[in-house]
């Protein structure tokens, strides 16, 4: 299901505009937006500086379709499907970490398409964490107390 997601027609601009709204209904006043272009091992990283996500928010993020497209929402929220997030961001990556900063605490939780593919069982592995070796992608969210990063894609 999630290999057919990826093929939603998200061109790469669509896709950043879908996180990038994201930002702006979590009251963001700056989304900074770093790229870096080597072929399958090429990342995207977006910071905000909304009003991040605690544990169990972060959690519900980053399930598919976690709510009812037929909720009253926010006027202000421009969001509506529940699937922006994940399905924007598979359009362009096989791997999507999201950390969140509230207060002191930093959650990560991280979907990896290729970990999702191997498993026999099928098995919906939401991961913790960033992926080993991409610690210095969130290091940005550490000078602040609130806000929400994401990395697309990459090692
Ligand atoms: N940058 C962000 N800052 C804070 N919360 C976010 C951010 N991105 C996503 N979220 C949370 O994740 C939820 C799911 O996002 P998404 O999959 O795009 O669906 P939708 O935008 O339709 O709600 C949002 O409703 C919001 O609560
Ligand atoms: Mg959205």
């Amino acid at each position: 299901m999630v290999e057919a997601l990826r093929g939603l027609g998200y061109t790469t601009e669509t896709a950043l505009a879908d996180l990038i709204d994201n930002s702006i209904s979590a009251g963001a006043r700056t989304v900074e937006i770093n790229f870096h272009w080597a072929g399958s091992e090429s990342w995207i990283t977006i910071l905000d500086d909304g009003v991040g996500m605690n544990d169990e928010e972060l959690d519900k993020a980053m399930r598919l379709g976690d709510k009812n497209p037929l909720h009253q929402r926010d006027p202000s929220d421009l969001g509506r499907f529940g699937l922006g997030l994940k399905t924007a961001s598979f359009s362009q990556a096989r791997r999507l970490s999201v950390a969140s900063r509230r207060g002191l605490k930093t959650s990560c939780l991280r979907w990896d398409l290729d970990v999702l593919a191997n498993d026999p069982e099928g098995g919906w592995h939401l991961l913790e964490g960033i992926h080993p070796g991409s610690e210095t992608k969130v290091e940005a969210l550490g000078g602040r107390d609130h806000g929400t990063p994401r990395t697309l894609g990459g090692p």
